[in-house]
């Protein structure tokens, strides 16, 4: 089937329809681009060569026979026209990429473009004549949205809900394609302010966070408590945490303390808290600039993990999110689904990052169902986070990214038994996607010791309780001599 994009030029046809394409697997095709390689011009020639007419025609003819294509198609600005065009178009899935002509003229470049050849004013005049034929499509509002935040948001409108229930004994898990749109009629939604920038037509009574770990804070408990007595909520009400992980652990926090413990559920949007902060009921904010030192235990009455909201994250907190998933198959030793595949993990591709999550989420359930408590094996989770985490403290370097520059020190330092072809292995996986300044960022590691000395695994000051990799499926818990040079 295929799927149009209609819309003004300059609202992201073409980036925003070959994202897509990589997302979903599916051919790419690009009406104006197929013209020119036809012609072999370039479209202001045809313009001035053969007249607009005679474009408009080409056009027309490559819209025909696009009908029987599975492919995502990128149109001209003024396909629509054409009444048989538009009759065509409405024939199938088409969505009209809507930005504001305010946004428009700022990103819009002349180049090419032979109807703004007297100058970027001429959009008004453009968008005048066309907004009515437009409005008769499907309009997705992409105001201040970048590529993947609008490839996200056009997502909704093209694939159909599914859900799916991870079959497990310790908490509710459910995979669910477009599930943020149960939270229409939701009260006591909490979430992150880039979320709720993105994704705002899916709310309708939201408290609205700020991004990112200083919202763990006791003042923002406080604020919340007072929020929710305010708004009589007891115990037979449910409160909901849309964002990352520093949302889930925050509203955990409260769901766990708040009149002894309320109803709470998770909407998880990072890949990170997906298959790691959801899962697993440790809940937790920061206190006296020390990170997760008052908590609780105690699992969410569900977790429903959308994978879309991935699509929309920033390059480098979806690489975090990847990074954590491939630790949790390192310890349990099934790496090929991350090493098959680094060119979808690269492009999101949807169908592979379902898979990832399914996978990394059912591994972490295993663990945490063993060891509830953080006592035993849990523990193995902290693989590359000893040195990560210091790591991240003295380079202000973002967690998940550290953490991956913490796998590959722990192996050099620790890992003296590892076989050559698994060390090979994690190494090139960590190579192809993380940036190279990071991974083999140069630190003395007495630097560290200091971190590592705060780090709460430590048993006594010389001795760190550390998960080594004896080989890819055979990780263990050791006790290590802190004096490492
Ligand atoms: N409880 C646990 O077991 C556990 C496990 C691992 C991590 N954590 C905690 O999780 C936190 C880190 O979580 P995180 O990496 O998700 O960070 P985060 O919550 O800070 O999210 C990262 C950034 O992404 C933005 N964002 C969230 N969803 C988005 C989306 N769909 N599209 C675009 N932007 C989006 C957020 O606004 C934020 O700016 C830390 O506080 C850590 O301690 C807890």
């Amino acid at each position: 089937m295929p799927i149009y994009l209609i819309g003004m030029m300059g609202s992201g046809k073409t980036t925003i329809g070959k994202i897509l394409s990589d997302i979903l697997n599916k051919k790419y095709i690009d009406i104006d681009e197929k013209i020119e390689k036809n012609e072999n011009m370039k479209i202001k020639e045809i313009f001035s060569q053969k007249g607009e007419e005679y474009f408009r025609e080409m056009e027309s003819r490559i819209l025909e026979k696009t009908e029987n294509e599975d492919a995502i198609i990128s149109t001209g600005g003024g396909i629509i026209l054409k009444e048989k065009n538009r009759k065509i178009l409405k024939k199938h899935k088409t969505l009209f990429l809507y930005v504001p002509m305010e946004e428009l003229i700022k990103r819009v470049e002349v180049k090419n473009r032979p109807l703004l050849k007297e100058g970027k004013e001429k959009l008004y005049e453009i968008w005048d004549k066309r907004k009515e034929l437009y409005e008769e499509f499907e309009k997705i509002n992409l105001s201040n949205l970048n590529p993947y935040e609008s490839a996200a948001k056009l997502l909704y409108s093209i694939l159909e809900s599914a859900q799916e229930k991870i079959d497990n004994d310790f908490q509710n898990v459910v995979l669910k394609i477009k599930g943020l749109n149960d939270l229409k009629d939701k009260n006591n939604v909490f979430v992150n302010k880039d979320v709720y920038r993105i994704y705002n037509d899916k709310f309708n009574n939201v408290y609205i966070l700020e991004n990112g770990e200083k919202i763990k804070k006791i003042d923002n408990v406080k604020k919340i408590y007072k929020y929710l007595i305010k708004n009589n909520v007891g115990r037979n009400d449910t409160i909901y945490a849309v964002g990352g992980g520093t949302v889930t652990d925050l509203i955990g926090y409260i769901g766990a303390t708040f009149k002894r413990g309320i109803k709470f559920q998770f909407y998880p949007t990072t890949l990170l808290s997906q298959v790691d902060a959801s899962i697993g009921g440790k809940n937790a904010i920061n206190f006296e600039g020390i990170k997760n030192v008052i908590g609780t235990f105690k699992v969410p009455n569900n977790v429903i993990i959308d994978p879309l909201t991935v699509i929309s994250q920033k390059e480098e907190n979806y690489l975090e999110g990847i990074i954590e998933a491939f630790k949790i198959a390192i310890i349990n030793g099934n790496v090929s689904l991350f090493l098959n595949n680094i060119e979808k993990i690269k492009k999101r591709n949807l169908n592979l990052i379902t898979d990832i999550i399914k996978y990394a989420v059912k591994v972490k359930l295993d663990i945490v169902t063993k060891d509830p408590f953080d006592n035993d094996i849990r523990k193995l989770l902290n693989l590359g986070h000893t040195l990560g985490h210091a790591f991240e403290s003295y380079t202000g370097i973002s967690h998940g990214l550290s953490v991956g520059w913490g796998i590959k020190k722990e192996i050099e330092f620790f890992s003296k038994e590892i076989k050559l072809k698994d060390k090979n292995i994690i190494f090139e996986f960590l190579e192809q996607i993380m940036p190279d300044d990071v991974l083999n960022k140069k630190i003395n590691i007495n630097n560290l010791l200091e971190y590592i000395f705060q780090d709460k695994k430590i048993i006594n000051k010389n001795k760190i309780d550390i998960p080594i990799i004896k080989n890819i499926g055979n990780v263990e818990l050791k006790s290590i001599g802190l004096f490492l040079q």
